[in-house]
């Protein structure tokens, strides 16, 4: 039998692919960086051949060690990719089919169909945990700066107008909770990758007397009880690509938190804000004007947000009309997944660093946060002690706010009569609501800015982010 050009599939063709068609259809330059999923799926596959006794176990062990020295040369850089070939499968089948003979049999009872979703699935799972870590770095730097400043004072925002007052640790442990929601949303998609595809072949599984299970545990696929998991449906496992789109949103959802913290620094750093300094080492200045200082790394967050909804929206939209089950559109679904693991890992460093180096103007935002109007709030809440009903006690304080800015001064400089005339409630001690510590001391519930509160979210997150005790 003449060996056809391409020797993976080739039998039924008498010519090979165009130039232009290798070119077009090729993987490898981009699903390369599977090759250590792809020779671990490649080791359990053998290693459960030689269980069943498709393949004896000398075939298996010298299957392995080829395919050991294929991935020491991969990792030194020395393994020679070849488009011709198109992916990371049949580069490697092929290399291995050179220096082992019984590589011939390594592909029994598989196709690439249930390989590169084996591959994928082993490759989401590692992708998780390094960008559970990066997400856990760029926490620990929030911590930090929380912790160092613990006794600054802010105003909230709401519509971006001055609100009410919050310690600014409570502003960062927001964002620490929308990045927690990331790490757990990681970690469910970690666990829904953990079931083993191989064994599925191209669509209809095998006739051969394969050992799935075997399979599964060889390559980690177990729940915590250590048994095997397999997916339990042959179409469903090649056609699937839920886990991409599942990856893709867990990443775009991760860089949309990352942008509005990135938002906050880009305002808090402006001239109108001053609240923070950023650090040089991650800003640029201006080839025109000299006095620039631009917040580079944080547009930089928000604008990769984009991306990152662009790759999500790529893959649901490379699956929605496709038939069941494989269809070489799929191939597509990599490069959009691998875009998305780099460029959130990077923004998690980047922010991180951000925030490490990032200076806080203690001075600044204490002048921003001493506007009496934003204890308006609890001077209604005053009223309400006093058995106000809390409309009325609105009504009265917008009264007494529009009477300030009509006198030209500021809510507390108001003279006791005059708020007495807005509302008969108001005692001589009404100007105690503006003390800054005792409006934060009353906020005692949950979830709230006080300081009694403070002290327990920071217990929390340390433990949390790895019981280490920030530094100051
Ligand atoms: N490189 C291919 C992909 O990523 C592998 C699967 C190919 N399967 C096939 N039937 N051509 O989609």
């Amino acid at each position: 039998m003449a060996k056809p050009s391409q020797a993976t599939w080739g039998g039924r063709f008498t010519a090979a692919p165009a130039e232009l068609m290798l070119q077009f259809s090729e993987s490898v330059s981009f699903d390369r960086r599977l090759a250590p999923f792809d020779i671990a799926g490649s080791k359990a596959h053998s290693a459960m051949l030689a269980h069943v006794g498709l393949i004896t176990t000398k075939e298996r062990d010298a299957i392995h060690a080829g395919l050991d020295e294929i991935r020491a040369e991969i990792e030194a850089g020395t393994f020679r990719w070849d488009v011709k070939f198109e992916d990371v499968h049949m580069n490697i089948e092929q290399a291995l089919t050179k220096r082992v003979p019984a590589a011939a049999k390594l592909h029994t009872a598989r196709s690439r169909n249930d390989q590169v979703a084996t591959d994928m699935r082993l490759f989401f799972k590692h992708a998780c945990g390094g960008l559970q870590e990066k997400i856990l770095g760029a926490q620990r730097a929030l911590l930090t700066v929380a912790e160092a400043n613990r006794d600054v004072l802010i105003p909230g925002y709401t519509h971006l107008q001055r609100a009410q007052p919050v310690y600014l640790a409570h502003h960062l442990f927001a964002w620490l909770e929308m990045l927690e929601r990331d790490r757990a949303r990681l970690a469910d998609v970690a666990e829904h990758a953990n079931w083993c595809p191989l064994g599925s072949g191209a669509i209809a599984g095998t006739t051969l007397p394969i050992d799935r299970e075997f399979t599964a545990r060889a390559l980690g696929f177990v729940d915590a009880r250590g048994r095997a998991q397999v997916t339990q449906n042959s179409m469903d496992t090649v056609a699937d690509r839920d886990l991409f789109i599942e990856f893709a949103h867990a990443c775009a959802l991760l860089g949309v938190h990352f942008s509005r913290m990135a938002e906050d620094l880009i305002l808090w750093s402006s001239a109108e804000f001053k609240f923070v300094e950023l650090p040089d080492a991650f800003c640029t200045g201006s080839s025109l004007m000299p006095q620039k200082k631009n917040p580079d790394s944080c547009e930089l967050l928000r604008g990769k947000s984009a991306r990152l909804q662009g790759n999500l929206h790529t893959l649901l939209t490379l699956t929605k009309g496709l038939p069941l089950t494989y269809n070489r559109d799929l191939q597509e679904d990599k490069p959009p997944v691998f875009d998305s693991l780099d460029q959130a890992a990077i923004c998690a460093d980047v922010l991180a660093g951000t925030i490490a180096g990032m200076t806080v103007h203690a001075a600044r935002c204490a002048e921003a946060v001493a506007d009496p109007a934003l204890l308006a709030t609890d001077l209604a809440d005053y009223l309400v002690l006093r058995g106000v009903p809390f409309r009325d006690a609105h009504h009265a304080v917008g009264a007494v706010v529009r009477l300030a800015e009509k006198q030209g001064v500021a809510l507390n400089q108001l003279s006791f009569a005059d708020v007495r005339a807005v509302h008969a409630a108001f005692a001589a001690d009404w100007q105690q609501v503006f003390d800054l510590q005792r409006a934060l001391a009353r906020r005692t519930g949950t979830g709230m800015p006080g300081p009694r509160q403070l002290a327990r979210q920071i217990a929390r997150w340390r433990t949390l982010l790895g019981g280490r005790k920030a530094r100051r």
